[in-house]
């Protein structure tokens, strides 16, 4: 058995504008790097950290917290090393702390002879990403691990499903440089939304879970809508709205905040679409003084991977 891994934790995409907490999927280029190794000397050390300035302690870190999670269960002989290299920055939206959080708990399950399924290295990954974001979601969790487009059916009990990805499907993410952390995000959301829109979300929901199995890109757009989280999270996000108009013009079949921003995120139907809603995205925030990135990617539906 190898007492060494290097693993790929990829960017994700949660809420899926109508699935707040539920739906996400999982990006194609975009991710983080980590090393586990299996030590002689109990428990969990963090190493080394590439990229942006996290604790060190095992306790304080997001990757260190699931791994504990982990290794509390398993009782193994031994301990773990894990060296991070963050590529994804903290805050942006994309499942910075999600990935982290798979990360160490991934690779220690391939290190262990993988005791582990699926939805269980999901559930230790939760209370990493409870660290982070101060609520157990497993909305980025889970495509990250599943890849693909997931769906949290529960938290408790864990209940993931698996919804199959359109062939032409793509997406535009673009990621102004500001930090919005997830736990704010969350206090500025209502307790209590109205039966009225309750209905048209879950309507949207259900919908757009059709559309992915059924590759029916027209349903997919008539399926991208927030009308609960995105009016209260877009004040958070500089220009959403113009975004979001060029985005539409330019072809995207649906545009919304990615997980809880500041990132946002497009569906695209086919490369050319693509192109095109990455142009008109950049062209708004080049006229902004607001630092950007803006990336096409793939849906990634193989989720978290080994690397030499
Ligand atoms: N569903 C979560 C949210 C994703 O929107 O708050 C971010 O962790």
């Amino acid at each position: 058995m190898k007492n060494e891994i290097r693993i790929f934790s990829p960017a994700t995409v949660a809420n899926v504008a109508c699935g707040f907490d539920v739906l996400g999927f999982c990006l194609d280029n975009k991710g983080d790097e980590m090393v586990v190794r299996i030590t002689k000397e109990k428990g969990i050390k963090i190493t080394h950290i590439e990229g942006f300035e996290l604790p060190y302690e095992a306790k304080e870190n997001v990757a260190g917290v699931s791994a504990l999670a982990m290794y509390e269960h398993a009782k193994p002989d031994g301990g773990f090393e894990i060296e991070i290299y963050k590529h994804i920055k903290p805050g942006s939206g994309i499942g910075s702390s999600a990935a982290s959080a798979v990360g160490s708990v991934f690779a220690m399950n391939e290190l262990l002879g993988r005791p582990y399924n699926k939805t269980q290295l999901t559930y230790f990954a939760m209370k990493g990403e409870a660290l982070a974001s101060k609520s157990e979601h497993a909305d980025n969790l889970a495509p990250a691990i599943f890849g693909g487009f997931t769906l949290v059916k529960s938290t408790l009990p864990l209940d993931i499903l698996q919804i199959p990805t359109p062939l032409d499907l793509y997406a535009t993410i673009i990621h102004p440089q500001i930090e919005i952390k997830t736990s704010e995000a969350r206090e500025i959301l209502p307790k209590k939304v109205l039966l009225k829109d309750a209905i048209t979300q879950w309507a949207n929901v259900g919908s757009l879970v059709h559309a992915l199995h059924t590759s029916d890109y027209k349903l997919i757009h008539r399926s991208l809508q927030d009308i609960i989280v995105e009016p209260y999270r877009k004040q958070l996000i500089p220009h959403f709205d113009d975004v979001k108009f060029a985005a539409m013009e330019a072809g995207a079949l649906g545009c919304a905040i990615s997980g809880s921003g500041p990132s946002i995120f497009t569906l695209n139907k086919g490369m050319e679409v693509t192109k095109n809603v990455k142009e008109a995205i950049e062209f708004i925030y080049s006229k902004t003084n607001i630092d950007f990135e803006v990336h096409n990617s793939k849906i990634n539906t193989q989720g978290i991977k080994i690397i030499n």
